[in-house]
């Protein structure tokens, strides 16, 4: 590392042959990947916002889906059709073929690496059912899936050595020059000191931007930083409207109460008693599509059919009481724990309060078929991409397991890249300073007296009532309406904490401005699309129009705003037809 004295600054270099930007599953998945394919030949600079242990994945509870049973009866052709027929038909059906191809070697590869899979009494891997799964491919690690993998993953890594780890590092922006990628900006909490790491190649890791909503499943760090930078860089944030709303967000808090509860036979209760299910969805039942449940629910409770919830939050019943002490403790210890601390109520012996919760953005950064940006050097994986796999709508357990697969298939291809020899970019000098004014002048030296957290409150409240599981042109145009008054607001936010060493309160007010640009192209890109499919489902548009929409959003960062275009869906096996569940 080298402190230099930049235009008479104090600025922090480092170079890498490639940065990962972002270190869950699919940042370490690649990283290894990288790290065996070049024979730890690859140097590569680790960039985490949180310890390297710590990522949103490790709260992955339910499992990773992959066809196991062939001879049982599955096969990949159902996965493919079952994701497809999930998305509303709007994944291009190639980019799912390869997923549900790779998905089972993923599987056992991280068996290999020490994955503690659960197991069936004949000792094979475990599968359970999973909503809109037509066969059980949930595969799992009790309900601490996410976790396990992880902790696999990490392990593996530290049998390398050719890596850096800037743990706690706040990456501000892409730094870009003529179009070239350059390297990342940003600050290093521990010392507060600014950094620039140069790099010929770099992976978007860095997952979701669930905190842009009150009531929500994420971790507070997940602010959507990759994609807010990404989308300040140039590159395209694809099918942004189409955000996941998990049925079961525990009431008050939000945390998750995996669809493993139901995969296990757990049943959804309304205010009368009655298996609500029943009226939207007879054959899958609680096991429907999460875009089905959530909207049956917030019907019945729209209707009155729901219990009264604390600040609105009414809720329906998650009942687990007919599944017996002995099938929730082996299969779901993690949700009867939570439970217990966080509401004092067993599982095991009353229902649990849940409603429909922000969970997971199926839109992302553009990437190809390989992950690959229309960056050159920079591709992306995992929850910040968007390969077009999840069209409007994920299966449960098609995520962790996407992580996986592109985390691989992106660090071969960094690999093959890095083997042409391209060149160690140069010190982008004006951006660098552009990017140090941006921060250290412009924001930290402002004087205005509006309080950040104040905004991002407001911000969150108008996203769950505005860009919520039900949608419409009033509420949206309202939304967005605010949405830019509080981005005139933060022009005149302060921060007021001048220190350096851990300055949180610097880093929440980029997050923020973060989540102001990308919550502004979500309700533009809503707005836009005047139907409903999948996840996105209008009051004003109650149907899906596939000679209209059937077709990607593409939304591109300009001054005054996002920018929209469209580009098709890759068709080659279903013709969409009507989903029936
Ligand atoms: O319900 C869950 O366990 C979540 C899984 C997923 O989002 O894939």
């Amino acid at each position: 590392m080298i402190t230099s004295g930049h235009r008479g600054r104090e600025i922090e270099t480092a170079a890498h042959d490639v940065l990962i930007f972002g270190t869950g599953l699919a940042g370490l998945r690649a990283a290894v990947e990288i790290a065996r394919r070049s024979k730890d030949t690859i140097n590569i600079g680790l960039v985490s916002k949180v310890q390297i242990q710590r990522p949103h994945s490790v709260c992955a509870e339910g499992g990773t889906a992959a066809v196991l049973r062939e001879e049982d009866g599955d096969n990949l052709n159902l996965h493919s059709w079952d994701t497809v027929k999930g998305s509303d038909f709007l994944a291009d059906q190639d980019v799912v073929d390869r997923f549900v191809e790779t998905s089972p070697k993923e599987i056992l590869q991280l068996d290999q690496w020490g994955m503690p899979w659960s197991r069936r009494p004949d000792g094979r891997i475990q599968q359970r059912p999973f909503g809109g799964h037509s066969f059980p491919r949930a595969t799992m690690a009790a309900d601490k899936t996410g976790f396990f993998e992880v902790q696999a993953l990490y392990d593996t890594l530290m049998q390398y050595r050719n890596f850096s780890r800037y743990d706690e590092f706040f990456a501000t922006s892409i730094l870009v020059e003529d179009g070239e990628f350059r390297g990342l900006a940003g600050i290093f909490m521990p010392t507060g000191k600014f950094m620039v790491l140069r790099a010929k190649a770099m992976l978007i890791a860095s997952g979701g931007l669930g905190t842009l909503y009150a009531f929500t499943t994420y971790s507070q760090t997940v602010s959507g930083d990759g994609q807010a930078l990404a989308y300040r860089a140039g590159l395209h944030l694809e099918d942004p409207e189409f955000l996941q709303f998990h049925p079961t967000g525990l009431v008050p808090s939000g945390i998750l109460m995996t669809e493993a509860c139901r995969g296990e036979g757990g049943y959804l209760r309304n205010s009368e008693g009655k298996r609500l299910m029943e009226t939207y969805a007879s054959k899958f039942m609680e096991l429907a599509p999460r875009d089905i449940v959530s909207r049956s629910e917030m019907t019945e409770i729209l209707e009155g059919r729901g219990f009264p919830g604390p600040g609105g939050l009414d809720y329906v019943h998650l009942d687990l009481t007919h599944l017996g002490a002995e099938k929730i403790n082996h299969a779901l210890p993690l949700i009867r724990e939570v439970c217990m601390k966080f509401l004092a109520l067993d599982p095991i012996l009353t229902p649990i309060p849940v409603r429909p919760v922000a969970h997971y953005s199926m839109g992302g950064i553009e990437a190809d078929i390989n992950g690959a940006t229309a960056m050159r050097g920079v591709w992306a994986a995992g929850e910040v991409a968007c390969h077009s796999l999840h069209g409007a709508n994920r299966l449960g357990c098609n995520s962790t397991a996407e992580c996986l697969v592109w985390g691989g298939i992106t660090g071969e291809e960094i690999v093959k890249y890095l083997q042409s020899d391209p060149p160690l970019p140069k010190l982008p000098a004006d951006a660098v300073d552009a990017e140090w004014e941006r921060i250290f002048v412009g924001l930290c030296g402002r004087k205005g007296g509006e309080d950040p957290y104040a905004i991002k409150k407001e911000l969150r409240e108008l996203m769950d009532r505005f860009a919520g599981v039900y949608r419409d042109a009033e509420g949206m145009a309202e939304g967005l309406k605010k949405v830019l008054a509080l981005k005139k607001r933060f022009a005149g936010v302060s921060v007021m904490d001048k220190s350096g060493i851990y300055n949180t309160n610097l880093v929440n007010v980029l997050e923020i401005e973060n989540l102001l640009d990308l919550a502004e192209v979500i309700l533009t890109a809503a707005m836009a699309r005047q139907e409903s499919r999948g996840a996105h489902s209008r009051r004003d548009f109650k149907t899906r129009d596939d000679d209209n929409w059937l077709k990607h959003t593409l939304a591109g960062y300009t001054k005054g705003g996002p920018v929209l275009s469209y580009k098709p869906v890759a068709i080659t096996n279903w013709k969409p037809v009507e989903r029936k569940y």
